[in-house]
């Protein structure tokens, strides 16, 4: 005789057969939902159905059909369902039984049981001690991870159906934040979707840890991508090696030293570079990002340069295309149209280019002082020739030289950049002509 248990056991089972809109559990249907029949993957997973060698998800490798079933009248839980103890009895709870990776959630920020507010279904979840039900619905409609339907793959969706302002997570509620949808410049093993960053891809939503952030095996995850800027963690930009500041801007740069000047969310929705301050909104942000700080009550106090600006002369430039990674616009971006910025002959990375020196108790002078590399050689050279440039370069910020300098005659200062220009262009057709 073909048992009703042995039929259990297939594929859909027979539960289908009264678990839909017309059969005799039309209330309690059920379609879409976790992940079922057979199991490639299998060496991670204990209490598959084993069958033939292969295993499979039925049914019934998570319900018992005949134990464990809510009282007459009541609806059943994840306690309750006709579910499989022995499973639950793993982790004490019934899907970490299977999925051993997320048991971390226990003490995780994300277990229900310590969200704050109680809306009803929280309450409901609290009840029935249903963690992973905050985001999975196991018979749910078959969204992306078993997460609602109607947020498709779209992480933001995800996560901000909760960190909203008005959400069960407004304490922590997520106006902006690092760019999403890139792909990271080199190939990583990391969470990625369709090969781009999103909000899993630095935070493990089942992690334990405060903030929830992967491990990708540097101490500071932001290193694990911009290598480029990991150097500012020996400069005098690492604020926390700063003795004389205050414990608040020290304590902010000892937990991730990127912070003094990016941070990772609410930033205001039009900064630039996720940047940590407030923008006044009549500063070009091209100097502002200097500025914030070094100014006179700013945490760069010590070190304000009293002239700092370039004529933006570049209308009569014939060359902008050329030394564009030379020129800035008011926005920060490298363009043609820019002009000489901070960032022209600094970057607030490194603090002497090419090398890996320690600096936060170095005094800067003109060979280190985050100045990139060559800019008087090849850039202002072309304008002011060898000689001046040099002086121009090294006295930048020197206002008793600059003073003395505008004195001059800027007429005929411009017939010399010309007059240069005049030379540059020959310079280039003559190098140009060998090609
Ligand atoms: C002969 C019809 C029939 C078959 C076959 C059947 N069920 Fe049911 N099942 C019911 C009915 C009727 C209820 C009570 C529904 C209600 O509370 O409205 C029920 C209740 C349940 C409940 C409890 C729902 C709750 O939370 O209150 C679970 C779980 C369940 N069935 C799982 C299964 C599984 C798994 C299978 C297949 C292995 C299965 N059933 C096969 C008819 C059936
Ligand atoms: C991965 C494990 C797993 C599989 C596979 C699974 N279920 Fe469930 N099922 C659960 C859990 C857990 C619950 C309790 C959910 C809750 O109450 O929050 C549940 C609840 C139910 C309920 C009650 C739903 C309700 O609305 O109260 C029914 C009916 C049910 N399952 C039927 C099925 C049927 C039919 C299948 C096969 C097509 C199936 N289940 C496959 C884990 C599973
Ligand atoms: C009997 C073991 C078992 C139980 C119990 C179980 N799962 Fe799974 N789960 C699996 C397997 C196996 C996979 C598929 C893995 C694969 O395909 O690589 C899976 C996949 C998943 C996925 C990924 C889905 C996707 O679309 O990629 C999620 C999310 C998930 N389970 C959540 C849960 C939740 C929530 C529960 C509890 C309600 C649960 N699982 C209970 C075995 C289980
Ligand atoms: C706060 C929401 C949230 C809660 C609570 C939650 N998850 Fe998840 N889970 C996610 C998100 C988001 C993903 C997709 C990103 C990822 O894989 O990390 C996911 C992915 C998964 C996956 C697929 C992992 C993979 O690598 O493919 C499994 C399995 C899973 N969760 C199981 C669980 C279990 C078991 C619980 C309860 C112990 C749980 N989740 C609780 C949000 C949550
Ligand atoms: C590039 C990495 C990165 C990405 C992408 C990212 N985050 Fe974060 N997130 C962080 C870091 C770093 C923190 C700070 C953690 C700490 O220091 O405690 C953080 C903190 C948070 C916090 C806690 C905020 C608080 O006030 O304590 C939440 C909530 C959060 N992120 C949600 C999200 C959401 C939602 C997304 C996607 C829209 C996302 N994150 C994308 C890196 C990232
Ligand atoms: C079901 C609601 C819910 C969903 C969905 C959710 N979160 Fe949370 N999350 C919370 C709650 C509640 C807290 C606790 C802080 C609070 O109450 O604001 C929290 C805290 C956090 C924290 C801060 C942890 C700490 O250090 O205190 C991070 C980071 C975070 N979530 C990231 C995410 C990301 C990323 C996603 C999407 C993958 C996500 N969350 C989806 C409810 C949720
Ligand atoms: C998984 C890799 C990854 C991680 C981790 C990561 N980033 Fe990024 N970051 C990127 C990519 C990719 C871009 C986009 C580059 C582009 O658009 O050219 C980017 C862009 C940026 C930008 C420029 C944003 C802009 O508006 O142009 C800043 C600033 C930044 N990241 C800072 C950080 C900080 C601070 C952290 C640590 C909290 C961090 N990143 C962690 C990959 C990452
Ligand atoms: C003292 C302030 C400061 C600190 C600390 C700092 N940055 Fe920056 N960052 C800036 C400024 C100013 C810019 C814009 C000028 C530039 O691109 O050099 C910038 C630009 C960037 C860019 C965009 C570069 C590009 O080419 O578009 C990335 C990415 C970045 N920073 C990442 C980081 C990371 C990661 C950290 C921590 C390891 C960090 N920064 C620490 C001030 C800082
Ligand atoms: C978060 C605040 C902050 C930002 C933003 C910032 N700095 Fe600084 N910077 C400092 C502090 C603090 C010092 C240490 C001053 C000291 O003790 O010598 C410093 C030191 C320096 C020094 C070395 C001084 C010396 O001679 O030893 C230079 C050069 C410098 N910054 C340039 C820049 C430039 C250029 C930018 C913009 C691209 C910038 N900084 C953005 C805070 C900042
Ligand atoms: C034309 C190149 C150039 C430009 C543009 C430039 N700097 Fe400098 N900066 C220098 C040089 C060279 C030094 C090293 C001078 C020394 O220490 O003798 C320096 C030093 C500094 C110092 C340390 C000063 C001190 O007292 O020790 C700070 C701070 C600084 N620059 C900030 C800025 C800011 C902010 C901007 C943009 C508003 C800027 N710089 C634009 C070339 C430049
Ligand atoms: C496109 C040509 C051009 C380039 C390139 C150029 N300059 Fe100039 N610069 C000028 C002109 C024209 C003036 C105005 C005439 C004058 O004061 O010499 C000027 C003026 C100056 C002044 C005096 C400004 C004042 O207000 O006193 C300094 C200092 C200076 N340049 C430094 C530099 C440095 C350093 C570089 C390289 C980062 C550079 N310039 C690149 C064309 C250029």
């Amino acid at each position: 005789m073909m048992t009703v248990d042995y039929a259990y056991k297939t594929k859909d089972d027979n539960c289908i057969a009264c678990h839909n809109p017309r059969g005799a559990a039309d209330k309690k249907p059920v379609s879409g939902g976790h992940k079922m029949g057979k199991i490639e993957a299998h060496d991670k997973y204990k209490y598959l159905t084993q069958k033939d060698g292969e295993y499979y998800i039925y049914c019934s490798t998570c319900h018992t059909v005949h134990n464990n079933g809510p009282k007459k009248g009541d609806e059943g839980t994840i306690q309750n369902s006709f579910l499989d103890k022995k499973i639950t009895a793993v982790n004490g709870n019934f899907c970490a039984g299977c999925h051993e990776d997320q048991k971390t959630l226990t003490t995780s920020p994300h277990n229900v049981q310590k969200f704050e507010k109680n809306t009803d279904k929280v309450a409901k979840l609290k009840a029935a001690n249903d963690t992973c039900g905050a985001c999975h619905e196991v018979h749910g409609d078959g969204g992306y991870y078993l997460f609602s339907k109607s947020y498709g793959k779209d992480f933001e969706k995800i996560c901000s159906s909760c960190h909203n302002t008005d959400g069960i997570a407004s304490k922590t509620a997520i106006t902006s934040s690092h760019k999403m949808n890139v792909k990271p410049k080199k190939e990583m093993n990391i969470y990625l979707q369709d090969g781009n960053i999103v909000c899993a891809t630095c935070h493990e939503p089942h992690g334990p840890e405060k903030g929830m952030l992967r491990d990708m095996g540097e101490k500071n995850i932001c290193f694990a991508c911009h290598s480029d800027q990991k150097l500012v963690d020996m400069t005098k930009h690492n604020l926390s090696r700063l003795d004389y500041l205050s414990d608040k801007d020290k304590k902010k740069a000892a937990a991730n030293v990127c912070y003094a000047c990016h941070t990772p969310h609410n930033f205001h929705k039009e900064n630039r570079l996720m940047w940590a301050y407030k923008q006044d909104g009549k500063t070009p942000f091209s100097f502002e990002m200097c500025t914030d700080c070094h100014k006179a009550d700013g945490v760069g106090f010590k070190k304000v340069p009293e002239k700092t600006t370039h004529d933006r002369i570049f209308k009569i430039f014939p060359y902008r295309e050329k030394f564009k990674e030379n020129l800035f616009d008011d926005s920060g971006k490298v363009s043609a149209e820019g002009s000489i910025t901070c960032q022209s002959c600094h970057n607030p990375h490194v603090w002497k280019a090419g090398t890996i020196e320690a600096s936060a108790t170095v005094e800067g002078d003109i060979s280190n002082s985050f100045l990139k590399k060559d800019v008087k050689d090849k850039f202002c050279s072309v304008c002011h020739g060898e000689t001046n440039a040099k002086n121009l370069f090294e006295k930048y910020h020197d206002k008793k030289f600059r003073d003395n300098r505008s004195q001059l005659n800027r007429k005929m200062l411009e017939a010399e950049v010309l007059k240069n220009l005049f030379e540059i262009q020959h310079n280039l057709e003559k190098i140009e002509g060998q090609k």
